[in-house]
């Protein structure tokens, strides 16, 4: 469809700009609680909230503060956390075991925050990064990342994450092939109603940097991702990921990082018409609390331009570590 303007002065476009009622009245997109996920990181111990210096605001919190953070996003109004954990590098191994043991961080999160809280609906994270001796989405062989290893062993790791009570399945390690081994796995063991989010579409960025201090993987990491994640230069690729993802059984997607990608997530909402997601990764948060701090922007505002920038490109919801204080922006009015 194509936008119609007649010629001045009959229309005078900024008629319906000139008051905050004309402006509601004639907004295209607005931003709600509903659609914030909250990544959050986890670490051992009790009673912890541990800073990460790269993003100013967000901490590493031990289980039984994750929990309470689950109850603040629910009392918000938040529908999703999702869950990241700092991995002690003494459990991190070649081959990521830690990753699908029934007990690890993760697991123990889920449960204790699905007891807690069991309206909040919880998300994982599926790759082997936080277990991996080599820092890596997969398994490493020789120096190489070798994909069906590294698909089985993200199985047995959506399943333990299943079992542990996850409602949503993240897997971000860009092997081919892992959500259909995952759904069809999850159907076998009886946990059809678990749903996947799936990372389709994820650049291999220099926006993730301070994620990797978060989760103790910058140091672990041999090389780059970019043998597995997509190269910035591409576009129709996204496209071909996306819809082999959903073939496979994938019941929405994800393009990440997000603002830098806006192009990316309005493609594929008008090519597929599915549930779109993209996720402001750590990066962009912040890139915008670091100007904020030094009072180069108006931090608040920012947040919220750059959330609303989401929906207008066709998301249905967005990944952000800003979501408790977008959310209070929000219940204010
Ligand atoms: C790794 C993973 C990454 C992020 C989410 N899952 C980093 C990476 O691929 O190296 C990045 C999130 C962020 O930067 O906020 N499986």
């Amino acid at each position: 469809m194509r936008p119609t303007v007649a010629p001045f002065p009959a229309a005078r476009l900024r008629r319906t700009r000139r008051t905050g009622a004309l402006r509601a009245l004639t907004r295209q997109n607005t931003l709600s609680v509903d659609d914030l996920i909250w990544p959050i990181f986890l670490r051992d111990g009790e009673g912890v909230s541990e800073p990460v210096v790269s993003m100013p605001g967000v901490n590493r919190l031990s289980v039984d503060l994750a929990v309470v953070a689950a109850q603040e996003a629910a009392a918000l109004g938040i529908p999703v956390i999702c869950l990241f954990p700092y991995t002690d590098p003494a459990l991190k191994t070649e081959l990521c075991e830690e990753a699908w043991n029934p007990d690890n961080l993760s697991n123990r999160a889920i449960r204790a925050i699905k007891a807690a809280v069991p309206e909040i609906a919880v998300m994982t994270d599926v790759a082997l990064d936080p277990y991996n001796a080599n820092g890596h989405d997969g398994i490493v062989r020789d120096g190489v990342i070798v994909n069906d290893d590294s698909v089985a062993a993200l199985v047995k790791m959506a399943l333990a994450q299943a079992a542990a009570g996850a409602d949503i399945l993240g897997p971000s390690d860009m092997m081919d092939g892992r959500i259909g081994a995952m759904r069809t796995a999850l159907e076998a063991a009886g946990h059809s109603d678990v749903a996947i989010l799936s990372y389709s579409a994820k650049y291999a960025s220099a926006f993730y940097g301070p994620f990797r201090d978060a989760v103790g993987a910058s140091g672990a990491l041999k090389g780059d991702k970019k043998t597995y994640q997509m190269d910035p230069g591409n576009s129709d690729e996204a496209l071909r990921l996306i819809e082999r993802d959903l073939m496979e059984g994938a019941d929405m997607v994800m393009v990440k990082p997000g603002l830098a990608y806006l192009d990316i997530c309005h493609r594929v909402k008008t090519t597929f018409g599915v549930p779109t997601y993209a996720y402001q990764v750590s990066g962009e948060y912040a890139m915008i609390q670091a100007a904020a701090q030094n009072g180069w922007v108006n931090g608040e505002a920012l947040m919220m331009e750059s959330l609303l920038a989401f929906k207008r490109a066709g998301c249905d919801g967005i990944l952000t570590y800003f979501a408790p204080a977008a959310a209070r922006v929000l219940l204010k009015g």
